[in-house]
C-alpha cells in the first residue's frame, strides 16, 4: 500500500508555514529534515513531566528519564539490528566518526592506510585525514565514475592489505548513489581492514541491516530522520568497542575513580561521557516510532518515486545538468545546475516561490572538484513531499532560467 501522504503531512506543524507569502515546499531534506508532533510532543512531554538527569539521582523522575533514555537505545538498536550495548548516543554523524577517528587512532601505524571515497562527506573525510596525519599515515580515495557510481577496479586496487579501515558513504548526499556496501565490506574484511560506514543518508530512507552488511562500525544523524538536532549515533560490534579506547573522559563513563587511575563503564556508557542529550535521545526514539509506523520500505519506495519522477521533470529542462547516477543506483537526493547560473541565484529565485533548496558545495568540496564544478544546487525528498510540490520545484527552476537568460 502506498503512503497516505496527505495524512502524513498533517503531522508535520511546519509544513502549514508560508515563505515569501507562499506555501512552504521544502526540499532541503538531506540537509535536515521536518519533525512531526509525535517527537515534539515526546520532547516536551520528557521536559514538563519528568525532566531528571540520567543514571544518577535514586528518584522517581530520574528512573523514568533513565528508563525512557535506555528504551531509546533499545529503539535504535532495533532499527539497525543491532544490540542495545553497541548503539552509543553521539552528537551527530560527525561526532561517531570523530570518535571513531580518535579512539582507533592507537591502532593506526606509519604507512597504514586508510581508504575512503571521492565523494565522503567532509565528515566521512576531514577527521581521517587529521588521523592520518598525526599517524602518518596515508589516505586513498575510490574514484568514482562519470555517472557518480564507485569504480568497481578502483575499489578493488584501493583496498589491499595496507588498509587498516575502509569508510565510505552508504549513499552519497550530494549525488544521491547508493553503494553497495555489503560488497565492499566483504573485500574491506578480506583484506583484514575494518569497516566503517557514513549512513547519515542512507539510515533515513531505507532499511539498514549491521548484520547483513556485516560492518564494524555504522555511523548517522537523529535530525536527517525526523529527530531532533544534538543527538546521532555510532554501531559498533561490541567486542571492538570494548577493545577500544574511550573519546571522552569524564562523568557517566566511569565505573570506579580513584585519585591515580580510573575504570570505564560499562557499553554503551563508556562512550557517553557527561550530561547526556536526553531529551533529544528520547525524540529520536519517538522518530523511530514514527519511521517503524509508517514502514520504512514503503518511505524507500515513496522517496524512490518521487527521486524518479524529479529527475524526469528536471531533465525535460534543457538548461538543466543533473548530476549523479540513474534511478536504479540512487534514492532522494538530485543535484543540479541550471547552464551558466551559479546554484545560490537558482535557490534565491527558488525562496522566493517558498521552496527550500541547498546550494554550494554540500560538504563535498573534493566532490565538487572531481566533477569539474565549484556549487551545485540540491534537492533532496522525504516521506511528506509531493509530486506536485517536484512540479513547483520544475516550475521555479524555469523562472530561474529566463531571469537570467
Ligand atoms: N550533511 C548535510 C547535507 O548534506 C548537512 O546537507
Amino acid at each position: 500500500m502506498a503512503l497516505n501522504v496527505k495524512k502524513i503531512r498533517e503531522d508535520f506543524p511546519i509544513l502549514k508555514v508560508k515563505v515569501h507569502g507562499k506555501p512552504l515546499v521544502y526540499l532541503d531534506n538531506a540537509a535536515t529534515s521536518q519533525k512531526p508532533k509525535q517527537v515534539i510532543g515526546a520532547m516536551s512531554y520528557y521536559y514538563e513531566n519528568y525532566n531528571a538527569n540520567t543514571h544518577r539521582g535514586i528518584h522517581k523522575l530520574g528512573e523514568e528519564a533513565t528508563e525512557a533514555y535506555e528504551k531509546s537505545h533499545e529503539k535504535l538498536a532495533g532499527f539497525i539490528n543491532a544490540d542495545q550495548d553497541e548503539i552509543i548516543f553521539t552528537k551527530n554523524t560527525t561526532e561517531s566518526i570523530n570518535l571513531l577517528a580518535y579512539s582507533l587512532s592507537n591502532e593506526i601505524k606509519k604507512d597504514d592506510e586508510i581508504v575512503l571515497t571521492q565523494m565522503e562527506h567532509h565528515s566521512n573525510l576531514v577527521a581521517w585525514q587529521q588521523m592520518a596525519k598525526k599517524r602518518k599515515a596515508k589516505l586513498k580515495f575510490i574514484e568514482i565514475n562519470k555517472d557518480g557510481t564507485l569504480n568497481e577496479e578502483s575499489v578493488r586496487k584501493s583496498i589491499t592489505k595496507k588498509a587498516k579501515i575502509v569508510s565510505i558513504a552508504h549513499v552519497s548526499n550530494m549525488l544521491g548513489t547508493v553503494n553497495d556496501v555489503n560488497k565492499i565490506c566483504k573485500i574491506a574484511h578480506d583484506n583484514d581492514s575494518l569497516f566503517v560506514v557514513d549512513a547519515a543518508q542512507s539510515v533515513p530512507h531505507m532499511k539498514v541491516d549491521i548484520k547483513k552488511i556485516n560492518c564494524d562500525f555504522l555511523a548517522f544523524s537523529g535530525h536527517k530522520m525526523l529527530g531532533p538536532t544534538g543527538i546521532g549515533v555510532l554501531y559498533g560490534k561490541k567486542h571492538l568497542l570494548e577493545k577500544m579506547e574511550p573519546f571522552l573522559y569524564g562523568g557517566h563513563m566511569i565505573k570506579e575513580v580513584k585519585f591515580n587511575g580510573s575504570k570505564w563503564n560499562y557499553l554503551p556508557w563508556k562512550f557517553e561521557a557527561g550530561t547526556a542529550n536526553i531529551a533529544e535521545g528520547i525524540g529520536l526514539g519517538a522518530a523511530v516510532d514514527y519511521l517503524n509506523k509508517i514502514g520504512i520500505d514503503k518511505i524507500k519506495s515513496y522517496d524512490k518515486e518521487l527521486t524518479e519522477y524529479a529527475m524526469k521533470k528536471l531533465e525535460d529542462i534543457k538548461e538543466v545538468e543533473i548530476y549523479g547516477p540513474d534511478i536504479r543506483n540512487r534514492i532522494s537526493v538530485v543535484s543540479f545546475n541550471v547552464k551558466n547560473v551559479h546554484a545560490h541565484d537558482t535557490s534565491a529565485v527558488l525562496d522566493r516561490e517558498g521552496i527550500a533548496i541547498r546550494a554550494g558545495h554540500h560538504c563535498t568540496m573534493p566532490l565538487h572538484s572531481v566533477l569539474g564544478i565549484i556549487a551545485s544546487a540540491r534537492a533532496s525528498f522525504y516521506l511528506y513531499n509531493t509530486k506536485e510540490e517536484v512540479d513547483k520545484l520544475a516550475e521555479g527552476i524555469k523562472k530561474a532560467v529566463k531571469v537570467f537568460k
